[in-house]
Order: structure tokens, then sequence, then C-alpha cells
């Protein structure tokens, strides 16, 4: 495994999803700790992060993690990109809270034991050891997300993929988790419309139609994004008064 290139690299991907081209030789290259994706809804966020641990694969061209190509390392990926997904219930596979947590910690060789008390101890670090025994489904959204939150960090996988990690979170939790992913070693590639998060990003990437309209600084990259929301928003709310 390569560790001297960048560790995302896409190089001239094309992909079409529903029949219509989400990207068209897309070339991009990703080695920041803390990487933000934004844009307006369908501009192909969840797509990207998708194409980066091979839970979609290109029409064309490759991209690469780590050095490998998604197309010929799939089975390894999960292991090395922990992925998040927008919708908890796209992600939840167990019935109970400790399970979810544990199963990526067995994945990894620990035993049964080892991996349930490693989820319970993490549950109570958060303040909810009695969560343990609990049926996921129970849970309120916003619970499920710091549910699927803690399953994906638990395991230190060298990449986290966050598609809008935090939308259901209510705030002292969001602050709690961002304060929390700040100190994690790891690489970060998150997607968000909650643009106060990624402030102090290292890079922003803004994709408007499946291409980067902007790349660069948050300062640079956040600002020109709620000024030409704000540009596209005027003319309505004016017509509505
Ligand atoms: N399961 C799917 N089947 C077919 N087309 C899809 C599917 N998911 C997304 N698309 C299409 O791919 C394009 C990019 O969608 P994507 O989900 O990547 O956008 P996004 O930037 O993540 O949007 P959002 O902010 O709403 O999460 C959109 O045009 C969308 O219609
Ligand atoms: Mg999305």
């Amino acid at each position: 495994m390569s560790s001297g290139g960048p560790v995302i690299a896409f190089a001239n991907v094309s992909l079409s999803r529903g029949g219509a081209a989400v990207f068209t030789g897309l070339s991009l290259q990703l080695s920041e700790k803390r990487i933000g994706l934004i844009g307006n809804n369908g501009s192909g966020k969840s797509s990207l992060l998708r194409l980066v641990n091979g839970l979609l694969l290109p029409d064309s061209g490759k991209i690469a993690l780590f050095g490998l190509d998604t197309r010929d390392h799939r089975k390894a990926l999960p292991g090395l990109a922990g992925f998040l997904f927008q919708n908890p219930d796209h992600q939840i596979v167990f019935p109970t809270i400790a399970e979810e947590i544990a199963f990526g910690l067995r994945e990894k060789g620990q035993n049964a034991k080892q991996a349930r008390d490693a989820a319970m101890a993490l549950l109570a670090e958060h303040g909810h050891a009695d969560w343990a025994g609990r049926p996921i489904h129970e849970l309120s959204d916003g619970q499920k997300q710091l549910v699927c939150i803690l399953a994906v960090t638990v395991t230190s996988p060298r990449l986290l993929l966050l598609d809008e990690p935090f939308s259901s979170l209510d705030l002292p939790t969001r602050h709690d988790l961002m304060n929390r992913l700040n100190t994690l070693p790891q690489h970060i590639l998150m997607a968000s419309h909650d643009l106060e998060l990624l402030a102090d990003f290292d890079r922003i990437i803004w994709l408007e139609g499946g291409t980067i309209f902007a790349d660069g600084p948050p300062a640079q990259v956040l600002r020109a994004y709620r000024e030409a929301c704000t540009a596209r928003t005027r003319p309505l709310l004016q017509a509505a008064q």
C-alpha cells in the first residue's frame, strides 16, 4: 500500500446514475487531514463519497485509496475507510446498539466479549451506558445517527468518510462529536450543509452539478458559497414580499 501518494486520487472519473451523468472526467487528489464537501442537493457529494469506498464503481477512469484501485480492492476498502451513510437506516444492520457498535471490532479480530466491553465503554463515555441492550429501532433519528458515528469511529479506520454526519443531532451532541473528531488523527472527508462545522477544515471542495466549482481554504470557498446562495435566494424572497 502506497504511503507517499495522495490519500484519495480520482483520475478522469465518469459516473452515471439513473441514466444521467453525475461526473464526467473528474480528476482530483486529496491528502489534507480534514476536507469538507459542500454543494446543493444533487450536486454529487454522496456519490463522490460512495466512489471513494467502492460502494459505487466508476463507469470509466480510476479511483485509488491509499494507492489501492477501488475496482481491485473492494474487500480491503471497508477496513481502510469507515463510511457513515447520510441515512442511518441504510447503515444499521444489528438489532441492538451494543451489537451495532461491536461489529467492526469483531471484524478486526476481537472476540465477542472484548468487542462488547469496548462498545459498552464507548457508550458509557458518551453518557449512554444504559443503551447497550436497547433495540436500535426504538431510538430517535438523532440517537441513531450518534450510534452510527460511534460504530464507524470505534475501529479507528485510516480515513473517515462522513456523509452529513450531524444533520439530525442536537447542538450539544454535535459540538461534542465535532470536538472529538477534531482530536482524531485520521483523515476525514465530510459532506455537510452545516458550513460552520467546516470553518476550521484544511480544504473545502464545492461541487456543482458534478463538477468542482471551487476548491480551496474554508475562508474563501465557504464565503463564496454563502454569497452565491444569498444572491440566488434574494430575488425569491423579494418576490414573496
Ligand atoms: N440511488 C440513485 N439512483 C439514481 N440516481 C441517483 C441515486 N442517488 C443519487 N442519484 C443522482 O445522482 C446525482 C447526485 O446525487 P447525490 O446523492 O450524490 O447528491 P448530494 O450532493 O449528495 O445531494 P444531497 O445534498 O441531497 O445529499 C443526483 O442527480 C441524483 O438524482
Ligand atoms: Mg448526499
